[in-house]
């Protein structure tokens, strides 16, 4: 039998402000031009972790041919197309949505803490100095300070209806959580039947917190951290709950933990966190937090020992153990937070020292 020859794949080429570039089927303008040119397109209702939208309209471009700018987000590219990222006209458009955008506002200025993407507004309008109150009259949101979850801030006088936390909600998280109510100046995320967040299917992921680019969702954990003032460091480290091993940006001031943000470029994450990775980071600094081995007494309390002698206690305890009933009696579970060096050194330790294999990890609990 012939085999049937592979269909030959076509070369698809478009021209990007002049220049010539190569991509695949299906992607959109706005992926192409990025991929070849950097971030030369503004967007502010686009996450690249979801299906684009088009609400925005900041991504606009002129395609030749067509009558008027597109949003380059949900406009395919095709083969031959002609595309201008920046032209007078375009920033112009750019420069009044923006103005308008602003003008519903109470602020764009929020606080950093607020959440990963919450300066995207405020950097846009400084770039295109939108500051100027030209729209300036019917302000949109209503704020819902009475929801009386711990973790998240739900200011939505700075809403603007981007929609990035109802899409992540639903396509990365599954939750469908919130959606929206009414239109136009009305507008509003909600909750099902406009509940509080802990009354509804919320797992606080905090992802619509970090997706938000207005802040007006905001980690109410971080933004509260005020005790401690300082300029806020960030340091990229993995979550230490489960075995996935998530990237995180730990936010600290001084020596002070005050919030965490998921890396959205970390491997096992791309910007996903669970509630513990995004919110419970408190054991760290905690008070009670054990910082020395401690030995219960014969009376049930503890004592504060060396690590010398609470090694020497456990080794005589595994003894006793085996003694009395043998090899099997032994079970490890290795911690998930433990890095792969550890989680090696320790089934060896129970396989090569007890001489069994009951050994397992907490991560497939
Ligand atoms: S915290 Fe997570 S589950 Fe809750 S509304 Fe936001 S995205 Fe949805
Ligand atoms: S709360 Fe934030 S993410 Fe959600 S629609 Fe409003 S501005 Fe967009
Ligand atoms: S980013 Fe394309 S329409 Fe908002």
């Amino acid at each position: 039998m012939i085999a049937e020859a592979e269909p030959e794949l076509k070369a698809l080429t478009m021209t990007v402000d002049n220049q010539t570039v190569n991509f695949t089927e299906g992607e959109t303008i706005y992926q192409v031009a990025t991929r070849h040119l950097g971030e030369k397109i503004p967007t502010l209702c686009y996450d690249d972790r979801l299906e684009a939208f088009g609400g925005c309209r900041l991504c606009v471009v002129e395609v030749e041919g067509m009558r008027a700018p597109v949003a380059s987000c949900t406009t395919k590219a095709t083969d031959g197309m002609k595309v201008t990222t920046q032209t007078a006209k375009i920033e112009k458009y750019r420069k009044t949505l923006l103005e308008m955008v602003a003008s519903e506002n109470r602020s764009v200025d929020v606080d950093p803490l607020s959440g990963y993407a919450s300066q995207e507004l405020r950097t846009l309008v400084d770039h295109y100095d939108a500051r100027t109150g030209r729209f300036a009259g019917k302000k949109s949101g209503t704020s819902n300070y009475d929801d009386k979850n711990p973790f998240i801030l739900r200011d939505y006088d700075n809403c603007i209806s981007c929609y990035r936390c109802v899409r992540v909600c639903a396509e990365q998280e599954g939750d469908y959580a919130i959606n929206v109510m009414n239109r136009g100046f009305a507008t509003q995320i909600i909750t099902e039947f406009n509940s509080e967040l802990r009354d509804s299917q919320c797992t606080f992921c905090g992802q619509c917190v970090q997706t938000c680019p207005t802040g007006a969702l905001g980690d109410a954990k971080a933004l509260r951290a005020t005790e401690v003032e300082g300029k806020i460091e960030k340091t990229r480290s993995i979550c230490p709950y489960c075995g996935v091993g998530c990237s995180v940006d730990i936010m600290t001031r001084g020596q002070k933990i005050v919030g965490v943000q998921p890396a959205m470029d970390g491997p096992a994450n791309k910007g996903a966190l669970c509630i513990k990775g995004q919110f419970a980071f408190d054991f760290v600094q905690h008070e009670d937090r054990l910082t020395q081995p401690l030995i219960k007494q014969e009376d049930g309390t503890f004592k504060e020992v060396d690590w010398d002698t609470a090694l020497d206690a456990a080794a005589e305890g595994y003894r006793k153990v085996l003694e009395k009933y043998g090899r099997h009696a032994i079970y490890g579970v290795a911690s998930g937070r433990a890095p792969h060096e550890a989680a090696y050194t320790m089934q060896k330790f129970i396989r090569a020292g007890f001489g069994t294999n009951y050994i397992d990890n907490c991560s497939r609990a």
